[in-house]
């Protein structure tokens, strides 16, 4: 007998990365519906026959506190209707930047967070996590995890669409995407030193642009947020007048008003389709179908106390 096919379902605002996983991995394509009652409450519902087949959640993590009730929802309702195993696909993981205590008691936000995901769910996909100062997800995550990375495909979209670029890197913390990418394409790149004041307010020594002469700058960087760390980035490049940059980045989260500020800098900006947005150009779904085949056929074991409810 065959197995049956998975089942990929995407929760709201996922369906165009879900449809292009599922398609690569032959799988059945459904939806998770939520709504909210009138007293705030998430109605979840599976679109799907789950029952005795591998599930897997499509949820994007950007502003994740509304979306983990219901998705907590979605996971333990596709076990309770007898699903086999039920992994996550989080394109952008959350909460990875909270990865120390900054200030005396605070939660250490990555961590719980991890400890969250790896009761709810069997394994875990995902691009490009911010690794910082934890060098590995497993570190923090219990259950089996893949990584899917952005470089190669951002390489390709630049080598596509940009002549003579120079990868410019806002701060240390970019240098591993942006070498990773300037290595894929075979072009130089400089990582500036950034300086956070607070959430909305960050500085650039930007004195590492001098001798890129008349090469496009193609500024990358994981997370773009609050757009501050690009923004302050584009500023000196275009007060220098050198070319017109253009930005990439991994996870557009667009935190308020990020996008109409960087729109003011007239600056082009590009993302992956880890988060849903205008500016995606990128498509991740090769890789994460990569990995979740990978974890698929890796035999994660369902866990054992699962029953299904009728
Ligand atoms: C931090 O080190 C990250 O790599 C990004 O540079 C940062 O998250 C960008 O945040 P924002 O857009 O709020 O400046």
């Amino acid at each position: 007998m065959t197995a049956a096919r998975p089942v990929i379902l995407a929760m709201p605002e996922n369906a165009a990365l879900t449809r292009s996983i599922a398609g690569r991995l032959h799988a059945e394509l459904g939806m998770v519906g939520v709504r909210q009652f009138p007293d705030g409450e998430s109605h979840v519902r599976i679109d799907a026959d789950v029952a005795r087949r591998d599930v897997v959640i499509v949820c994007a993590l950007h502003r994740p506190d509304p979306k983990i009730v219901p998705l907590w929802l979605a996971i333990d309702a596709a076990r309770d209707l007898g699903a086999t195993r039920v992994g996550l696909v989080a394109p952008y993981l959350a909460y990875m930047r909270q990865d120390r205590r900054f200030q005396p008691g605070e939660a250490l936000a990555a961590r719980s967070f991890a400890r969250l995901l790896s009761r709810a769910a069997d394994f875990l996909a995902t691009v490009d996590p911010h690794l910082h100062r934890i060098r590995g997800l497993d570190e923090i995550y219990t259950i089996p995890t893949r990584v899917a990375h952005a470089a190669p495909r951002i390489a390709q979209w630049v080598r596509e669409h940009i002549e003579n670029p120079v990868f410019v890197g806002p701060d240390v913390e970019s240098r591993q995407w942006v070498a990773a990418v300037a290595r894929a394409s075979g072009a130089p790149s400089v990582v500036l030193r950034k300086v956070r004041h607070g959430d909305r307010d960050v500085e650039i020594d930007a004195s590492e642009l001098r001798g890129i002469g008349d090469r496009v700058p193609v500024l990358v960087d994981d997370i773009l947020s609050t757009g501050h760390t690009l923004a302050a980035t584009i500023r000196p490049i275009v007060a220098a007048g050198l070319r017109p940059p253009v930005c990439v980045a991994v996870h557009g989260v667009f935190a308020e008003g990020a996008a109409a500020m960087l729109e003011r800098t007239g600056a082009r900006i590009v993302t992956t389709n880890t988060i849903e947005h205008p500016t995606n150009r990128i498509d991740m779904g090769e890789d994460l179908a990569a990995a979740v085949a990978d974890l698929l056929s890796a035999g994660v074991a369902p866990p054992a106390s699962i029953a299904a409810t009728p």
